[in-house]
């Protein structure tokens, strides 16, 4: 099949991305939210990222070229009416995707492929009560700009055919497609990430180390950019917090119970402009911070 129509549902960190990407690689995308100011706001960190990306040199168009290929609306409808593939990155909240899920199924063309980027939650949750199995699959990205791979994780129902156009589709993003061969929660990469967020976070509520100090042991150790609170902030607190309450080991608790004070707050992380750092300069940016 060719796909030349994206259809991505929420406005927010991922979707934002997802749909920039798309219209980066040529397609022509119809990005939904239901909040007016998501849209908003995902505008604007578009022409942010295309800033970044135009003075890497890693974008040949103009960036007015590729925003117009891009559709911002409230109406579901507009954008999933034309769409040959859907790419779902609403909050991680298993009742908000039922919810849209079941709208989709009744609206969207008979052909077009349906997929999830949830995070934990997996394929079949969604797939009969999108009333498209066959074309149910989780399709999980994780940075798009600066960490390119895409799970591409069926359930049991999903038709084997729907793999490969996944893998093409994945590659024409500019992404590294990897499958993950039955459901598992967390895919490939979220699975070992949640295992470091995790000794992270008891890291943390046992009061044996600082955020900044175990965010150094990790970034200089590893030679890496950021550490594990440097790592949430940049997902996002409220997702980590959705993913991290529903663990049922105490030090999990321990850790979303923190995760909440910081939500109350207001404190999402990177998008809110603080979280366990400040932004737009966190201090783990900043050279002095592992010297
Ligand atoms: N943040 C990450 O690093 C990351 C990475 C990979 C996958 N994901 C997954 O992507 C999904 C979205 O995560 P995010 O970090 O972008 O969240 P986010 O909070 O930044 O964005 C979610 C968006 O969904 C919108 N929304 C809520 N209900 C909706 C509805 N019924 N219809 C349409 N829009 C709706 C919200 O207004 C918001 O703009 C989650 O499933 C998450 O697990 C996130």
């Amino acid at each position: 099949m060719e796909i030349t129509n994206v259809g991505i549902l929420g406005a927010g960190t991922l979707g934002t991305r997802v749909a920039l990407q798309a219209a980066i690689s040529g397609y022509q995308v119809g990005i939904f939210d239901i909040h007016e100011k998501a849209l908003d706001a995902s505008f604007k960190l578009m022409k942010e990222l295309l800033q970044q990306l135009e003075k890497s040199k890693r974008i040949e168009e103009a960036s007015e070229k590729i925003l117009s290929r891009i559709l911002f609306t409230t109406e579901l409808e507009k954008s999933v009416n034309q769409a040959d593939i859907i790419n779902e990155s609403v909050t991680e909240d298993p009742e908000i995707k039922k919810e849209l899920w079941e709208k989709v199924g009744k609206i969207a063309p008979s052909q077009t492929l349906f997929t999830t980027n949830t995070s934990y939650l997996l394929p079949s949750m969604f797939a009969e009560i999108s009333a498209r199995p066959e074309k149910f699959c989780a399709f999980h990205f994780h940075d798009v700009f600066y960490s390119r791979v895409v799970d591409i994780m069926p359930h049991v129902g999903t038709d084997p055919a729907m793999i490969p156009i996944l893998e093409d589709f994945g590659k024409s993003l500019n992404q590294v497609p990897v499958i993950v061969m039955k459901e598992h929660p967390g895919y490939l990469f979220n699975t070992m990430l949640l295992a470091l967020i995790g000794a992270a976070g008891k890291l943390l509520t046992g009061e044996i180390g600082s955020i900044e100090d175990i965010d150094k042991s990790w970034m200089v150790n590893f030679h890496m950019p950021m550490g594990p609170f440097g790592i949430l902030d940049s997902i996002g607190l409220d997702t980590a917090w959705h993913v991290t309450k529903t663990r049922k080991d105490s030090a999990s608790q321990a850790f979303a119970a923190l995760l909440k004070t910081y939500l109350d707050q207001g404190k999402l992380g990177e998008k809110s402009g603080q979280g366990f750092y400040q932004y737009p300069n966190p201090a783990f940016k900043q050279p002095d911070f592992i010297l």
